[in-house]
This record gives structure tokens, sequence and C-alpha cells, in this order.
């Protein structure tokens, strides 16, 4: 993490259920150059809808996010979609680590573009980067992609990611039943051989376009039962109130993390809020619909007691009532990343 030279210690704004904001992820690309069909499937795009989505420029977004440091944020997410896509992103990273008070600025990215611009990311001020891998087989990687992603063309983008200074690198992958169950050993060996930390994630039953059922999801009490077959694992105490993996040490080195969102949710310290692409203010990963924060950019009075308001009035906890929940419409995770 980078140390500021100045760091704002303002009280965080809590929501109904006592729980501070804390972490903005913020989408900066509603579309993907993948088609993970976990994610968005082939022919699931509504291509016109997203046409029609007016995008937050660079500075409504960094005028966005000062705004939430100033009611207690203190990490931010970059996501998609694909953010890479998004043309000339540095110069948003470099608005962004003028903000005072933000302690951390990470990226999640599929990483098929990242060879060519890792180094330009790092210069700007990016302090972390996450990649997503499923596989490590070719064919299987391409399948899981939607027939789109190179399996090498990732790599290279994490060899680049090394050298221009990412240390250690996070790696996501999606577990899901008769698909790549077969990988949890091979990705774990392969990225704890480079000194990376291999997060497993549970499939979630994000939107509503990916068909999931119960009976895809691998437990993480299974994942980990796997490896520890073959290794010696120790539980890590979190690093931060409302870290989302359960993370453990590897005896002779290393890291692995695991994200239980179905088996074990971790809504009750949930300090996540969501930015849509257009502007829009999630308070939850699963939520039908977004807040319009466009409407306050003039006034930042106005736009700093609407997030105080909504953060405030905010009860949302899908993943620990999702068998009870009564949700018609959900936002696809591709437009607000994960
Ligand atoms: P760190 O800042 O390194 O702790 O990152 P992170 O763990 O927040 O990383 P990342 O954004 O890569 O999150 C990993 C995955 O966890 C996401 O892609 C989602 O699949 C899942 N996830 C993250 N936040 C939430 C959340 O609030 N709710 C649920 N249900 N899943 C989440
Ligand atoms: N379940 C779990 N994780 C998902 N992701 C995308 N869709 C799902 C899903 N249905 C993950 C991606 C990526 C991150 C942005 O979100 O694999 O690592
Ligand atoms: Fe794209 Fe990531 Fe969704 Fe795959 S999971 S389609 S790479 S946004
Ligand atoms: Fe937070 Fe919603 Fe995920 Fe629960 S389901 S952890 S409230 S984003």
């Amino acid at each position: 993490m980078k140390p500021h030279l100045q760091t704002v210690v303002a009280a965080p704004v809590t929501d109904a259920l006592g729980r501070p904001l804390r972490d903005l992820r913020i989408s900066v690309m509603e579309t993907c150059n993948y088609r993970c069909p976990y994610c968005m499937p082939e022919g699931s795009l509504d291509e016109a809808a997203l046409g029609a989505r007016q995008r937050l420029d660079f500075a409504d977004i960094a005028q966005i996010a000062k705004a939430f440091v100033a009611q207690g944020v203190r990490k931010i997410r970059l996501t998609g979609g694909e953010p890479l896509l998004r043309r000339n992103l540095p110069e948003l990273i470099a608005l962004l680590t003028q903000i005072d008070g933000l302690e951390d600025l990470a990226l999640t990215t599929n990483g098929s573009l990242l060879a060519a611009q890792a180094a330009s990311l790092r210069q700007a001020g990016l302090d972390r980067i996450t990649v997503s891998v499923d596989a490590l087989e070719d064919a299987l990687f391409r399948r899981m992609s939607g027939g789109r992603g190179s399996l090498s063309q990732v790599l290279e983008g994490i060899s680049a990611a090394e050298r221009a200074g990412f240390s250690p690198i996070k790696i996501n992958c999606v577990v899901q039943r008769g698909v790549n169950e077969s990988q949890i050993l091979p990705l774990f060996e392969f990225f704890r051989n480079r000194g990376h930390i291999l997060r497993f994630i549970e499939y979630m039953d994000v939107g509503s376009c990916n068909g999931w059922r119960s009976a895809d999801v691998v437990p993480a009490a299974e994942i980990l039962a796997r490896l520890q077959s073959a290794y010696e694992l120790t539980p890590l105490a979190p690093t931060a109130a409302g870290e989302v993996a359960a993370r453990y040490g590897v005896a002779g080195g290393g890291e692995v993390g695991f994200i239980t969102s179905v088996s074990s949710p971790f809504c009750g310290d949930c300090n996540r809020a969501r930015l849509s692409v257009d502007g829009k203010l999630f308070t939850c990963l699963f939520a039908g619909a977004g807040f319009d924060l466009k409407p306050h950019l003039r006034s930042p009075e106005k736009l700093a007691s609407e997030i105080v308001a909504l953060w405030r009035h905010r009860t949302d906890r899908y993943s620990e009532i999702r068998h009870a929940a009564d949700v018609r419409k959900k936002i696809e995770m591709y437009f607000i990343g994960g």
C-alpha cells in the first residue's frame, strides 16, 4: 500500500446494519472481450441497451470517488466488464491517486490486454492488480472464456505485471462443478511457485443470464480438502475488516484464499459500494437497481448528502438470505464488476 502524505481521518458513514462504507468498486467499461458462460454467456448482451448508456468521463468518476473517500472509503477497485478496454485508463488512475485519504487503488482484469498496459498502469500509480485465470489448459481456458480468450496472452500479461513491479498479484479462479475442478491443484502449484495469491471463488448466482444451479457450485470446503490432501494449510487472520477471502498460509511458503459467498456468506461486514459505468450507485452485487448520482455532479454538497443518505438506508444482505430472497431482476455482474 502506498503511504499518503496526508491522511483524512473521517469516521465512515455506517449503513442501517452498522456496516461502514470503506470500499468502492468502480466499473469503467460495461462490456467485455470475453464471454465467460458464468458471467456474460454468448448472446446475452443487450447491445442496444448498453449503447444507450452514457459513460461517466474521468473527471466525473474522480469527483464521485473523492466524495466517497470523504465519507470513509479507503480502497478503490476498478472493474468492468473488462476495464482495460477503456481507453486512456492510466489517466483515470493518475487522477484517483491524487485523492487525499485513499490508501489503496486496485484493478481486476481478465488479463488479455495486460501485456501492453501493465507498465503504464503501474507508472500512473496503480497499487495492485488481480487477474482472472480459470484453467491452465489451453482448450479449457478458451472454453471458459466463451471461445475468445488465449491462456498464453493472459500469462504474458501476468509476466508483464510482474516486471512492472506488481507484487504479489492476485489470481481469481471461479470453480464450476464438472468444468474446471481438474484445474484446482495445477493452478495452485503454478501460481504458488510464482509467488502469487490464488483465490478460488464459488460460482455465484449473479445476474439472470448464466443459468446458475446450486449443483454447479463446488463449495470452498471441498476445494480446501483437495488442497489439504497434498499440502499443509493454516488459516490466517483477516488483514482488514470486511475482507472477502478466507485466507490460508501454505507450509513452505505461499497463500491461498477462498471466496465463499454461497456456502458461507460474508454480508455481515460488507463494506462495499459499487459505481456503474453510467454513474449509478449499487449497494449490493445482487441489487436490482442503482441510484443515479449523475444529477448531483454539479453540486458537491448534494452529491455528499445523497451518498450518505443512500448508505444509511442500506439493508442489503442478499447472500445471507439467498433462498428466501424475492429477487425478480438482478444487475448483471459484468455491468458492475465483481
Ligand atoms: P482485495 O482488495 O485484494 O481484498 O480484493 P477483493 O478480495 O475484494 O478482490 P476481488 O475484487 O478480486 O474479489 C474477488 C471476487 O469476490 C469478486 O470477483 C467477486 O466474485 C467476489 N466478491 C467480491 N466482493 C463481493 C461481495 O461484496 N459480495 C459477493 N457476494 N461477492 C463478492
Ligand atoms: N460467480 C463467481 N464469480 C464470478 N465472476 C464473474 N461471474 C461470476 C460468477 N457467476 C468473477 C470473475 C472475475 C471477477 C471479476 O468476478 O471470474 O474473477
Ligand atoms: Fe468478462 Fe470477466 Fe465477465 Fe469473463 S468474468 S465475461 S472476463 S467480465
Ligand atoms: Fe455485500 Fe451484497 Fe455481497 Fe452480501 S451479497 S457481501 S451485501 S455485495
